[in-house]
């Protein structure tokens, strides 16, 4: 699909503009033929000065680096403050064409002499690490796929509530897990709201919505969505329809007189990369087809409208990795982003994604008690319940996604 679009766009951009699609394959044979080939050894690295980018190899990758970008990256003093890890330079004063009058590699450094005579100095090490080629190669945020055997055999441990809110080692090996599975439990926990909501503040800033800060209810239809009933809730993600859906779920079930009402866990991730391995273009429709979700609420005390827009999974471009998983079919909305050509497509790679899903292999049903806080990743594992009977109430919230992230990365951990 990427071809045909590509595809699609060069002839559009050949109608409008036939210089310009000309003008650039003359450019390219230009600098084929005129690049310099220059190349230097020292130690483990090598490079090579092209005419469009400097050529480093370094760590057995070869690395492609963008002169502007080389000098946008200068980390000098004049061009970035390391106090406060944030640049200096303004980017929109440096010649779109820079090219270093000089280059070298001394100790373990890229040396660069721009026109002018600013020196740029780069860590090879630095470098290698945050390359584009690098960043191809490697995961944001390492994970483990699961279905419901792959979770059970690996034994994550859960917290517990007393070392969980006095030691910091604890919440770290809590986010790891949290991180690694998209799913992470704290045990032990005191049956209160007041307590649930001490548990989160150690992970993380509490998301204000239109359900509250901490939110409890019991099924009383108190607001207009179907979570406030005794029914049974396929699996979904929450707040599919904000521009940036909640990142993290919080549950902790008060109280439950009745039975029934076990959790449903799936993880979306997982389901995705089969559909990716079995069906690529049913996985990239699901990527790059924008969709829209909807809440529409015109109860007495609670109006609310919101509409949230993007695709069912989204990947990030550079190295395919999936970051968000966007499914909720009672607020999908109506259809109308996508030509009707591909409606068809469409249904046949929600399908596909949806049977997935619903493999009984990939369900993991858990029992939440009084005590058992979970923490869920709103943007991979989906969540659901099997209806129930009698009084239940449950309380919860939403987490900043960014802090929880930014938490884990203070420990260290790759997030
Ligand atoms: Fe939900």
């Amino acid at each position: 699909m990427l071809g045909t679009f590509n595809r699609t766009l060069r002839a559009a951009l050949k109608q409008a503009q036939p210089q310009l699609l000309s003008g650039f394959r003359s450019s390219q044979l230009s600098w084929r033929h005129m690049m310099q080939i220059r190349a230097c050894a020292a130690g483990s690295a090598t490079f090579q000065t092209l005419e469009d980018c400097l050529v480093l190899n370094y760590g057995g990758t070869p690395m492609r680096l963008n002169y502007l970008w080389l000098r946008d990256h200068c980390r000098s003093p004049s061009s970035y403050n390391s106090g406060t890890n944030q640049r200096d330079l303004d980017t929109a004063s440096i010649d779109l064409n820079i090219r270093p009058d000089h280059t070298t590699v001394q100790d373990g450094h890229l040396v660069l002499t721009w026109p002018g005579g600013h020196v740029s100095k780069y860590g090879l090490s630095w470098l290698a690490e945050n390359s584009y080629e690098a960043k191809q190669q490697s995961t944001v945020q390492p994970r483990v796929l699961w279905n419901s055997d792959i979770y059970k055999n690996a034994n994550a441990p859960s917290a517990k509530w007393d070392t969980f809110m006095s030691s910091d080692e604890e919440v770290k090996t809590f986010l790891q897990n949290y991180l690694l599975y998209g799913i992470a439990f704290v045990d032990d926990v005191p049956a209160t709201v007041e307590a649930t909501e001490a548990v989160t503040q150690r992970v993380s800033l509490i998301r204000e919505t239109t359900y509250g800060r901490m939110w409890s209810f019991t099924s009383d239809f108190s607001r207009g969505d179907s979570a406030y009933s005794q029914l049974a809730l396929d699996r979904h993600t929450d707040t599919s329809y904000f521009q940036e859906p909640c990142g993290i779920q919080v549950f902790h079930c008060l109280r439950h007189e009745g039975t029934g009402g076990r959790t449903l866990l799936v993880d979306g991730f997982y389901a995705a990369e089969k559909v990716r391995q079995q069906s690529p273009e049913s996985f990239e429709l699901l990527a790059r087809v924008p969709i829209r979700h909807e809440y529409i609420e015109t109860s007495d005390n609670h109006q609310n409208h919101m509409t949230g827009i993007g695709p069912v999974l989204n990947v990030y471009p550079w190295n395919n990795e999936m970051s968000l998983i966007r499914y909720n079919n009672y607020d999908r909305s109506v259809i109308n982003t996508i030509p009707h050509d591909l409606v068809q497509r469409w249904y046949v790679a929600h399908r596909e994604l949806t049977a997935e899903l619903r493999r009984p292999e990939n369900e993991l049903w858990v029992k939440l008690t009084p005590g058992k806080v979970i923490f869920i990743d709103n943007w991979r594992v989906m969540h659901g319940r099997e209806s129930f009977t009698g009084l239940r109430q449950l309380c919860g919230c939403y987490l900043t996604r960014d802090d929880v992230l930014s938490s884990a990365r203070c420990f260290g951990l790759q997030a």
